[in-house]
C-alpha cells in the first residue's frame, strides 16, 4: 500500500526518465463504472478501480443509498446492483473535491422519490452548478443551489421528470452525463446535443451495461446527439478500468520533452476523446508511438515515448475539450519548448478545481517563465532559463503534479506546498515518479526528503 501524498513535495532537476510504468485506473471511468453498476441489476466486478478520493466519494454516496459494494482490494470492487432502487440517504452526500461525483449524482437524484443534499469541499462549493440546474429544472427537477450562482450545497427534492431536447451550451462531459442519467429516470426520451465532442465514457459504459443510447451525428456535421429512453434498465457486467490517460499525461509529457528519455506506459486508456495530448505533442515535434490492444468498449494499449527538444504550438477550438485536463501540463511543455505555446478557447479552465489559468501563470512565473495571460488561456514563452521555485498547489491536484514535472526541468530544487490534493486522482504519483526518474548526484535523496 502506498503512502498518502506528502503535504509538501520536493523535486530536483532530473537527469533522465526511463522504464515501463502503468498508472492507476481512469478517474472518469471509475466514477461511471461504480455508479452504473450500482444502478444496474446483478453483480459487477470492477477491476482497476481508482482508489482516489474523488471516486471513493461516488462509491460512498452509493453505499449510503443502499448499494452493497465490497472492496476486497483497493482496486477491485464487487458491486451488488440495486436495479435503480436507491434508498433515501440519511445524511448529506459528500462529493469532496469532485465535480464529476456531484454533477453525475445530481442527475441520478433529481428523479428519485426522495430528498437528498449534495455537499462538497470549499473548491467544489465554488464551482458552477447552474449549468446542470437549469436543464434539470426544464425536466421538472426541484433542485436548489446557493446564491445567484446556484453553487453547492445542492438540495434536491426528488420529483417526476420529463425528457427534454437540450443543446449543451458548454462542451462538458459532466453536464452531458448528468442529463443522460436524469433521462434514464424521466418519462419519454431525453436528447442531448453536443456541438463539440467531449469525452464519451458515459455513452460507451451505458452500452457496456446493456443500455446503449442512440447516437446520431448532427445534420450540420458538427457534433452529435445522444438519446436515452426513460425507464431503460442497466444490467451488471464486469468491467476492467484501464490506466488514466490524464495521469499518464504527466509522464508522457515529461519524457517527450526530456532529450534521451525512453518511457513505455502500459495498460493505458486510449479513448480518442481523451488522447488529444498525443496530437499536441506530435505537433511539438515529439517522438511517440501508440498501440491499441483492444477497443471493444474503452480502447486501451501502450504508449512509448522518446525524449527530444520540442517546439511551441497553438491549442484552441474543438481540441480544447479533448485536452481539458492536460492543459496545465501543456503549459509546462510550453515552458520547456522552444518558441511560444498558445492556449485559447479554454475559459473552462477558470472553473476547474481552481482557476487553472491564473494558477499556472503564477507558478510558471515563479520558475522564471514569461507568460501572457488571456481571458481564455495563456501564451507561454518557451526558452527561459528555469530555476527551481517554491510554489503552491492552489489545492488542485493537476497544478501540483504539473509543477512537480516542471521541477524536473528546473535548475536546483522545487517545492510544491499543499500536495495532499494529489490523492484525489493519483495517490501513487510520488512512488511512480521515484520509479522512472533518475537524478544528478544527490537528487533522489533530496526528492525523498519531501515525503
Ligand atoms: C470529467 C469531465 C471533465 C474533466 C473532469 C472529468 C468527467 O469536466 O475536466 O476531470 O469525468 O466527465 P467537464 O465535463 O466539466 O469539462
Amino acid at each position: 500500500m502506498s503512502r498518502p501524498p506528502a503535504p509538501t513535495l520536493t523535486v530536483r532537476q532530473a537527469r533522465g526518465l526511463s522504464g515501463e510504468i502503468s498508472v492507476p485506473g481512469d478517474k472518469s471511468l471509475s466514477h461511471r463504472a461504480v455508479l452504473f453498476s450500482a444502478l444496474a441489476d446483478g453483480t459487477t466486478v470492477i477491476t482497476g478501480f481508482l482508489p482516489g478520493e474523488d471516486c471513493v466519494c461516488t462509491m460512498r454516496a452509493l453505499q449510503a443509498m443502499g448499494c452493497v459494494i465490497e472492496a476486497d482490494s483497493h482496486t477491485r470492487l464487487v458491486v451488488h446492483g440495486i436495479d435503480g432502487k436507491l434508498r433515501p440517504p440519511l445524511e448529506p452526500l459528500d462529493c469532496g473535491n469532485s465535480g464529476t461525483a456531484m454533477r453525475l449524482l445530481a442527475g441520478v437524484l433529481a428523479g428519485q422519490p426522495f430528498a437528498s443534499r449534495l455537499i462538497g469541499d470549499p473548491s467544489l462549493s465554488g464551482r458552477p452548478m447552474k449549468r446542470i440546474i437549469d436543464p434539470l429544472r426544464l425536466m421538472g427537477a426541484k433542485i436548489e443551489g446557493q446564491g445567484k450562482k446556484l453553487t453547492a450545497p445542492l438540495d434536491i427534492q426528488g420529483s417526476p421528470l420529463t425528457g427534454i431536447e437540450y443543446t449543451l451550451p458548454v462542451a462538458s462531459a459532466q453536464l452531458k452525463s448528468c442529463l443522460l442519467l436524469a433521462g434514464l429516470f424521466a418519462n419519454g426520451t431525453t436528447s442531448v446535443t453536443e456541438k463539440t465532442p467531449s469525452r464519451d465514457h458515459t455513452e460507451r459504459l451505458l452500452a457496456h451495461f446493456h443500455a446503449p443510447p442512440t447516437i446520431d451525428l448532427n445534420p450540420d456535421g458538427e457534433g452529435k446527439t445522444i438519446r436515452v429512453r426513460g425507464g431503460t434498465r442497466l444490467h451488471g457486467r464486469d468491467f476492467a478500468v484501464p490506466g488514466d490517460f490524464s495521469s499518464a499525461a504527466f509522464w508522457i509529457a515529461a519524457a517527450a520533452a526530456m532529450p534521451g528519455a525512453d518511457l513505455m506506459v502500459t495498460n493505458l486508456g486510449l479513448n480518442g476523446t481523451r488522447t488529444g495530448l498525443l496530437s499536441v505533442l506530435l505537433r511539438m515535434g515529439a517522438c511517440i508511438t501508440e498501440s491499441i490492444a483492444d477497443s471493444s468498449c474503452e480502447p486501451f494499449g501502450k504508449v512509448r515515448v522518446y525524449g527530444r527538444k520540442l517546439r511551441g504550438t497553438k491549442i484552441s477550438g474543438a481540441e480544447i475539450a479533448n485536452v481539458i485536463d492536460e492543459l496545465p501540463i501543456i503549459a509546462v511543455l510550453g515552458a520547456v519548448a522552444e518558441g511560444d505555446t498558445e492556449i485559447r478557447d479554454a475559459h473552462e479552465l477558470r472553473v476547474k478545481e481552481t482557476d487553472r489559468i491564473a494558477a499556472m501563470a503564477t507558478n510558471l512565473r515563479a520558475f522564471g517563465v514569461t507568460v501572457t495571460e488571456h481571458d481564455d488561456g495563456m501564451t507561454v514563452h518557451g526558452g527561459s532559463k528555469l530555476t527551481g521555485a517554491k510554489v503552491g498547489s492552489f489545492g488542485d491536484h493537476r497544478i501540483a503534479m504539473a509543477c512537480a514535472i516542471l521541477g524536473l526541468f528546473a535548475k536546483g530544487e522545487t517545492t510544491i506546498t499543499e500536495t495532499a490534493c494529489i490523492a484525489t486522482s493519483y495517490p501513487t504519483f510520488q512512488d511512480d515518479l521515484a520509479k522512472i526518474a533518475t537524478y544528478h548526484e544527490g537528487g533522489l535523496a533530496s526528492f525523498l526528503s519531501g515525503r
